[in-house]
């Protein structure tokens, strides 16, 4: 039985959500039927769900949650009457702390409960927003990982502890890594050329601290 994997990105295909999956699945694509939340409509997904065992559900955090249309899936989904279905989920994000996705985390925990499904675990991911434009041998670590959860699901159709605890490095940042940071900033030398440059790219650097919805 073909395990479902649910791309929760807005991006679909043209995310950093696509890349964690497929670095996921590798080289066995075979045992996988990948979905695209942003192409579906949520009920139809919702129903199709219901034929596989297991579902792993990956998913970007946006502003401290799930994005939107994940939220409109969730809500089309039913309780299952089969036992034995397990379900998992892996949320990457931004920000390099993992921490930042643990109320979120904490939801999907019920949310599986809830539906009734064994739950998987959920894999946390801080620091990704770049990893579909950085060429891929500044992701090697990463995907090695992501290759040996990968290998170790279809094994056992668990998340393995240590990768998962390895994946959600750092949990928090130090004071140290903190000051450095924000010293860096200050200077000038951080990520922020690489969004600024994003910016100038698509003319909205003027409008960078809007505030539409104050
Ligand atoms: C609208 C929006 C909101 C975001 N909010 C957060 C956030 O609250 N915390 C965070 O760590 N990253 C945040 N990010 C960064 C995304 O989680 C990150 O870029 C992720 O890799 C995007 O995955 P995707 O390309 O598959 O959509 C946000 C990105 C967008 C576009």
């Amino acid at each position: 039985m073909k395990t479902l994997i649910i791309n929760g990105s807005p991006k679909g295909r043209n995310g950093n959500t696509e890349v964690i999956i497929e670095k996921f699945i590798g080289s066995a694509k075979n045992l996988y039927q990948v979905c695209y939340v942003a192409n579906e409509d949520p009920l139809k997904l919702a129903e199709y769900m219901k034929r596989f065992d297991a579902v792993i559900i990956v998913m970007p955090l946006y502003i401290h949650a799930m994005p939107g249309i994940m939220m409109k899936l969730i809500e089309c989904m039913e309780r299952t009457i089969d036992d034995g279905k397990s379900m998992g989920f892996i949320v990457q994000s931004g920000f390099r702390e993992s921490e930042h996705s643990k109320y979120l985390k904490r939801y999907l925990t019920a949310l599986a409960h809830k539906l009734n499904y064994t739950y998987i675990g959920t894999v946390v991911r801080g620091g990704s927003a770049g990893i579909c434009m950085m060429p891929e041998k500044m992701n090697k670590k990463l995907f090695k990982q992501l290759q040996n959860l990968g290998e170790h699901f279809r094994l056992t159709r668990t998340f393995h502890g240590d990768i998962v605890e390895e994946l959600a490095k750092p949990i928090r940042l130090s004071k140290g890594m903190s000051m450095l940071l924000y010293f860096l900033f200050k200077l000038g030398i951080s990520d922020s050329i690489f969004w600024n440059g994003m910016l100038k790219k698509n003319n909205a650097l003027d409008r960078k601290f809007d505030r539409p919805f104050a």
